[in-house]
């Protein structure tokens, strides 16, 4: 059973490959004072540190309520688990005495002019991403936690997702599964395996102006984005692959190649091959200096049940990573505003959050420096 060891500057679950399973759960904190709020930081360091090395839970006198859930039985297994601890804007206000020390760019998700955002499944003082091999992993994680944090956390809102698993190969640092659009997702994605870039794109530091605590950590950005799956079954090919610049079925640039060659825009400045509000061309135009404004997707597919006119409510539960929230996702999104794939998406959720720096070794908690 696959572990990702728990203590270390940076949280897993963002440079981790994604396993089949995520979800992302957004609470409330209770606590009232920052005592209450180290309190609830030491619980959740204690419980993931457990959760995601696995082990035995104590047999209680059976007069008090079981140690566990018990869904796995009385020993689990580390299935891969992660679970990574982000704070919204919220909690740097008055309740802890924290203003100060906001990040820099933390700020509440404004709406874009496509956005159709449903309060109840938007922002949030703390969102924790969850994702694991198996389902009944996320859900038993997230049960243990709920339980050791009465009076502290209440869930506001949740998304769950999947992904199909696609296995690492040495010449695709970043293995690409496809949404439910059909399309491959992930490809372009940053090199994860490359940590001077990964210092420079996804973690916070560098920036003289972000507090000293957040060092280590990253932005994290939840997007809810409803696709309009029916219609788009309906859409021709040609004009689905307009849409991302890409081919369905290969991956490959519209430009040619194969799925991780790089696009080519410098013949085609008028976007006869690949079209200038193709998804990908507008995301990223690979014109010099664009590079500081890229992203780390970690997205799962979600499909949620049906909605009152019978249409199926699915789309992506959208992650993305970065070291700077306003040169990474709030750049991209507005050069993204108006694209054509908007006629078959809707982003219906989300909130913007601040992943919090590691837990160096047993003896530090999550939000340590913070404190
Ligand atoms: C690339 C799908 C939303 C940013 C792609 C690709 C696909 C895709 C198929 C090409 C393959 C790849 O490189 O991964 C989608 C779908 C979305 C969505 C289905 C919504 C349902 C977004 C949003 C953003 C974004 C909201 C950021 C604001 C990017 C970026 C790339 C990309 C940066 C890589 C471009 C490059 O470097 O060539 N997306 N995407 N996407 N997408 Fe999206």
């Amino acid at each position: 059973q696959q572990s990702h060891p728990f203590h270390g500057r940076h949280q897993q679950g963002i440079l981790t490959p994604r396993p089949a399973t995520g979800m992302v759960v957004v609470c409330d904190v209770l606590a009232r004072d920052r005592a209450g709020l180290e309190r609830l930081l030491r619980i959740l360091t204690e419980r993931i540190a457990f959760l995601t090395q696995g082990g035995t839970y104590p047999k209680r006198d059976p007069s008090y309520p079981p140690a566990d859930s018990g869904i796995l039985g009385p020993t689990i297994a580390p299935d891969a688990l992660t679970v990574t601890v982000s704070l919204g804007a919220s909690v740097f206000d008055e309740r802890f005495g924290l203003a100060d020390a906001k990040p820099k760019h933390l700020q509440r998700m404004t709406g874009f002019p496509n956005d159709a955002l449903e309060p109840t499944r938007c922002h949030g003082d703390l969102s924790l991403q969850i994702c694991a091999n198996t389902h009944d992993t996320t859900i038993h994680a997230l049960r243990d936690i709920i339980k050791q944090t009465p009076g502290l956390l209440m869930v506001r809102w949740k998304q769950e997702g999947t992904v199909p698993v696609m296995p690492p190969s040495p010449d695709t640092p970043t293995p690409s599964a496809r949404n439910y659009l059909g399309f491959r997702d992930g490809t372009a994605n940053p090199n994860t395996d490359d940590d001077a870039l990964m210092d420079s794109l996804i973690w916070t530091g560098d920036d003289p102006d972000e507090p000293n605590w957040a060092r280590g950590g990253s932005y994290q950005v939840v997007r809810i984005i409803r696709n309009f799956v029916e219609r788009w079954d309906r859409a021709q090919l040609a004009e689905q692959e307009a849409i991302f610049g890409r081919r369905k079925e290969s991956g490959a640039p519209l430009s040619g190649g194969s799925e991780y060659d790089k696009p080519n825009y410098n013949d085609d400045a008028d976007g006869k091959i690949t079209p200038l509000d193709a998804h990908i061309r507008l995301a990223n135009p690979r014109t010099p200096g664009f590079e500081k404004h890229r992203i780390l997707r970690r997205p799962f597919n979600y499909s949620n049940g049906v909605e009152a006119n019978g249409q199926l409510d699915m789309g992506l539960l959208f992650i993305v990573y970065q070291a700077d929230l306003e040169a990474g996702f709030i750049t991209v999104q507005k050069r993204l505003n108006g694209e054509p794939l908007e006629e078959y998406i809707k982003p219906v959720g989300g909130g913007y959050f601040f992943t919090l720096p590691g837990a160096i070794d047993e003896h530090d908690f999550l939000g340590r420096t913070l404190l």
